[in-house]
Order: structure tokens, then sequence, then C-alpha cells
């Protein structure tokens, strides 16, 4: 039996490594234990998620919590580092571009642990985002690399790595999508708020440092949503970052908007329905992207670049960076013309897990 070292730390893991983990349960073969880092430990950025997709209890959890990169990088190294020992594992896995993903990969890596990447070879090519450092990092010391999208292997091999190494296999984030959507959460019943659930809306989501961070892009930002708001109501759950970030600003006065909707960060079942009911989604988060491009919804990215370059191509987003004009602008053709319906990317069809586990399979029996 082949054990795996499964790890996870932050909100958006936790919906990608769902279905690995019960692939991986289904397999003759490999045993799968979990780790969590404690990078996110808020009910609603966490337990929370566990229990609506299913995820087993962490076997260790490092509880690390907040600081800053450095502080937290070091620490999840610090604590993961034993446990590597104690477990001495066949290989780890990790997905996504966290600063746990990074962390956890180099402990693996400089204790000669095979390092499995899901999501590998995505590429912003903005090298200020941090994720982006993690990304191009994790990947280098990868020997396993499983990707969403066909630009990521011209990434991957671009930066010197083995062709033989990456597999395209699609996206474990939409296998997730695809097993929930019948338990989607209806808006209707997440907002009480008549007005808000009888009526067409716009939701929104920020977090990304470059926007939430700036007092001056955040007020922008924020001004530009009140304009949205006289043409269609907006719902915004708000993440902890950004709270903290215009509380701190004081900004709290460009919420006051009967036509805004603010809200605590969403279970993964409420922001499904959120999602799947909108008329348009401003967001500057990753997995949003790719997930309205998955539910056919218009999606308007408030960042200059992204790294999921098929949901531009192929899908439904489109990106406005923080300019307000070119962000009113999007938004009125998507009112007018109902936006972009883009098609489902390739390999999107909810069977990404079963493939990774079937690689992963083979590749450990043949002794990596
Ligand atoms: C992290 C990821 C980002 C991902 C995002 C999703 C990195 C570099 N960034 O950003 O890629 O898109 O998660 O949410 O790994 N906080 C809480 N409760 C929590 C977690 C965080 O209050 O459970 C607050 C703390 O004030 C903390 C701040 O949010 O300092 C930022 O958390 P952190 O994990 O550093 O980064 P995120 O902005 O969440």
């Amino acid at each position: 039996m082949k054990r795996i070292l499964c790890v996870v730390g932050a909100r958006p893991n936790f919906m990608k490594i769902a279905p690995i983990m019960k692939a991986m349960a289904s397999y003759e073969g490999i045993k799968a234990l979990l780790v969590h880092t404690g990078q996110h430990y808020d009910n609603a950025m966490n337990h929370q998620f566990f229990v609506e997709l299913g995820i087993p209890e962490p076997d260790v959890n490092l509880e690390v919590g907040s600081g800053s990169h450095a502080i937290q990088t070091a620490e999840i190294m610090k604590r993961f580092e034993p446990v590597v020992d104690n477990e001495n594992p066949d290989a780890i896995l990790v997905v996504g571009d966290v600063n746990s993903t990074i962390a956890c990969a180099l402990v693996a890596s400089k204790k000669g642990i095979p390092i499995v990447h899901v999501e590998a070879g995505l590429r912003s090519f903005d090298r200020t985002m941090p994720e982006e450092i993690n990304r191009v990092l994790t990947d280098q010391i990868s020997d396993l690399l499983f990707t969403t999208e066909r630009v990521a292997e011209n990434n991957l091999l671009r930066e010197g790595i083995a062709g033989e190494r990456i597999h395209f296999v699609g996206n474990v984030m939409i296998d997730t999508l695809h097993h929930n959507l019948p338990r989607a959460v209806s808006p209707k019943d997440t907002f009480s708020d008549e007005h808000f659930s009888s009526k067409p809306y716009a939701a929104l989501t920020l977090h990304r440092p470059s926007n939430v961070d700036d007092k001056d892009t955040l007020t922008s930002l924020l001004e530009t949503i009140r304009e949205i708001s006289k043409k269609i109501n907006v719902v915004f759950p708000v993440h902890p970052r950004t709270k903290g970030k215009i509380d701190h600003f004081g900004l709290n006065h460009l919420l006051e908007n009967p036509r805004l909707l603010v809200l605590p960060p969403l279970g993964y079942l409420e922001m499904l329905g959120l999602m799947r009911d909108a008329k348009l989604f401003l967001t500057d988060s990753g997995g949003i992207q790719e997930e309205t491009t998955a539910l056919g919804v218009p999606c308007i990215t408030l960042r200059n670049n992204t790294e999921r370059r098929i949901t531009i191509d192929e899908g439904t987003n489109t990106l406005a960076g923080q300019d307000r004009e070119k962000i009113l602008s999007l938004f009125s053709d998507i009112m007018e013309t109902g936006g972009k319906t883009g098609k489902i990317p390739e390999f999107w069809d909810g069977k990404a897990s079963l493939r990774i586990v079937e690689i992963m399979g083979n590749w450990l029996q043949a002794g990596k």
C-alpha cells in the first residue's frame, strides 16, 4: 500500500482536495492521509467546507494561522517537517498556489520525498502576485504535474520541466462543482431579504492584496460597485482580509447602500447557488473565474491578468482590471447583450480526480 500525504491550507484548496480524497479512498493500493496547515481557520473559511464537501477530518492540523508571508510559510515548514519524518510517505500531494502549497512542497523536496502538484503550470506572468511565485516554485520541484488546461503544459515545458512528468487531466474544482450542483442552496434561502431574492442580481467578491490592500484602489472599486448597483442589485460576501481593510481604511460608508447586500463569507453550497443564479459575477478570485465558465455565467475579472487563460479564450470571463470606465462598459454590455456564453473547456467533465488517481497509481507502482 502506497501512502500519500495530501496537504490543504486555505479555502480554495478544499474544493480541490475533496474529489481527490474520494477517488483515492476507492482506489486500491493508495492510502491517503490529510494534513491541514491551518492557514485558514475561521469556521466560515474552513470547517464548514469540510462538512459540506464531505472531506475527512484531517489526520494532522498544524494550526499555523495568519502572519506575514515569511512567517506563515516558515511556520508551516517548521511544523510540517516532523509530520513528514513521522509518516515517511511515498509522496506528498499539494494543490493550487497558496502559501501552504509551496511551504509543504519545499519541505518534501529537501527530504527527497516525491511531490505531486495538482493545478500545475498556470501562469499570470505577474510576479508581484504572491501566488505566481508559489506556482513557479512548486512546479520546479514537483515530480508529477497535473494540469487543468492545455496552455499550462507549454508554460511548464518552457520552464524546462520534462514533458513525461506533465499530465493534462482537467479541473478537479469542476469535479466538485458537478458533484454538488444538485445540492446548491438557492439564493432565495441564502438572503431571506425579499427585495433581493425576487430580482436579478450581480455577485461580487474581492480579496486580492492588489485590490484591497491599497486604500485608493479599494475606494475606487467600491465606488464603481455603487454605480453598478444603480442598475442591478449587488450581493457581496466579504472575505475577512477585505473586511479588515474596509474597517481599517474607514470605508464602511461605501457599503451603506440599500441595493448592496453585504454578507459574511458563504459556505460552498450557498456560493454555488449564488454563482448559478447570478446575472453576472464581478471578482478577483481565481476559482470563480473557472466556476462561472463551467456554469455559463458572465464574469468580469477585476484584475489586469489571469493565470486561467482558458476562461478568457473559451469561457465567459473578461478582464477589466481596476479601471472604472472599463468595468462599467463591460457591465453595460452584459446587461444589454447577456455577455459571453462560452463553452465548457476540454476535460472539465467531473472526472479529473479519477484520471489523477489512475495516473498516480501507475506512477507509484512503477516506483516513480
Ligand atoms: C489566501 C491565498 C490566496 C487565496 C485566498 C482565498 C496565499 C498567498 N493566499 O489569501 O491565494 O486566493 O487565500 O481565500 O496563500 N483571515 C481570517 N480568517 C481566516 C483566514 C484569514 O480572519 O480563516 C484573515 C486574517 O486577517 C489574515 C488575512 O485574512 O491575515 C489573510 O489571510 P491569508 O491566509 O494570509 O491570505 P488570504 O488573503 O486569505
